[in-house]
């Protein structure tokens, strides 16, 4: 199978671009490329920094055609507007980069794509923030795809979340690195929903939010060899900061999470390193309401490390619909400051332990039924 590549190397500016397979058909195949590779330079991109170079991407992109396997390769930077009026001249821009409607499409490098974030997270709702912004851009999104792979890139400073995987099918992402200040609000590594068979392994993320945010209608998941790293915080004050290694599962409407597994992780002094939460609030503005989506079959095995607070361990899940079948199986969590002990939190949590398991979590209840 032909391989379609772009280029990239120097650094480049894009506004909310979305490829997609259906518009990479659309034109024919221009001049300006060099056997099978497509360099955005080629295409009017300029590479500076300043200009907005969208159009030499998606012009790029669109020449790329006429190949059922697609391989943006990415080995320079690339660089979001760093003003958030730059997105309100676009309606309906709610990521930076998206790729909709593939089946077969590898993206790989050693560049780097940075959100450039900080002003808007001085508009965050989490804290009630007058003149806040609810519409914050996600940096990376998949959707409507399948059989896709993501490898080496370094994902930073997103506005929002920095990758989102939705509505789609068999998606691989390992050797990623995805960073952000440890205040930096929503700004959660890799969020899944609607999707299936999707592998997240040899990551090292370390955000402001969730590392790994699950959504309804999420099945067959599996997250291994992953971390989060701490930097060395320069004062007391950034150290109560510390990105979380929570995976969360997010709530609101109805629908599943199932066998979902992590395995071999690394928690630096995350926040709450395992954490179910259907009581999830974001933005303090909302009702101490659970969700109708149901967990289940959600395994943890061999997650060490140490954990910010004292409760490293925390599954609320709702009284309508319990988490069921959730597996404890070698689980070693600290107190990040040396030999404390940590604690466990259950609310209407079903599940099995196994091995040693530390904090002991025996709070997760063994039932017959579920
Ligand atoms: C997910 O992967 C499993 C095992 O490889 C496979 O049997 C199943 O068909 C896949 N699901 C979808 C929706 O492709
Ligand atoms: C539970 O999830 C695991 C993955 O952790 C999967 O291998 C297994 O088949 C699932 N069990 C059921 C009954 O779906
Ligand atoms: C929401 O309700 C749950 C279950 O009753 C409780 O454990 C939790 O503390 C409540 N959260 C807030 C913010 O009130
Ligand atoms: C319960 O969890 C175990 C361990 O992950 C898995 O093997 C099993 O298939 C699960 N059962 C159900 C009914 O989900
Ligand atoms: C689990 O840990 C708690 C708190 O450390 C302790 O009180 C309890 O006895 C332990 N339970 C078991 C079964 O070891």
């Amino acid at each position: 199978m032909a391989s379609v590549k772009k280029i990239l190397a120097i650094v480049v500016l894009i506004q909310c671009a979305t490829l997609s397979e259906s518009s990479r058909m659309l034109e024919k195949k221009k001049k300006k490329t060099d056997g099978n590779t497509f360099n955005v330079i080629s295409f009017g991109a300029v590479g500076d920094g300043v200009e907005d170079d969208s159009k030499g991407f998606k012009d790029a992109w669109n020449a790329a055609c006429g190949s059922s396997a697609s391989s943006p390769m990415i080995d320079g930077n690339i660089i979001a507007p760093s003003e958030p009026s730059a997105w309100e001249r676009k309606r309906n821009c709610h990521h930076w980069i998206g790729f909709k409607n593939f089946d077969g499409l590898f993206i790989q490098g050693s560049g780097t794509i940075n959100g450039h974030g900080s002003k808007w997270w001085k508009l965050s709702c989490k804290d009630k923030n007058k003149g806040c912004h609810f519409r914050k851009p996600t940096g990376f999104m998949i959707a409507n795809s399948k059989n896709v792979e993501i490898k080496g890139l370094t994902f930073e400073d997103s506005p929002k979340m920095h990758i989102a995987f939705e509505n789609s099918i068999s998606i691989h992402a390992t050797d990623l690195t995805i960073k952000a200040p440890g205040n930096s609000p929503n700004t959660d590594g890799i969020h899944i929903q609607r999707s299936t068979n999707v592998t997240i392994d040899k990551t090292i993320i370390q955000t402001g939010d969730d590392c790994i945010s699950i959504g309804p209608d999420t099945k067959n998941t599996l997250i291994l060899e992953t971390s989060n790293v701490v930097q060395v915080m320069e004062s007391a004050l950034a150290a109560l900061e510390l990105s979380d290694m929570n995976v969360e599962f997010v709530h609101g409407g109805h629908g599943y999470a199932r066998n979902v597994k992590f395995e071999r992780i690394t928690s630096y002094a995350s926040a709450r390193p395992i954490v179910i939460d259907q009581f999830y609030c974001p933005h303090k503005q909302c009702k101490n309401q659970t969700s109708g989506v149901e967990i289940s079959n959600v395994s943890y095995e061999e997650i060490h490390g140490t954990s910010h607070k004292e409760i490293a361990v925390q599954l609320s899940c709702s009284e309508s619909t319990p988490c069921k079948n959730i597996t404890m199986k070698n689980i070693n969590l600290k107190n990040e400051d040396q030999n404390d002990n940590t604690l466990s939190y259950c609310h209407n949590a079903h599940g099995l332990r196994n091995g040693r398991v530390y904090p002991n979590v025996s709070c997760l209840r063994y039932d017959d039924s579920f």
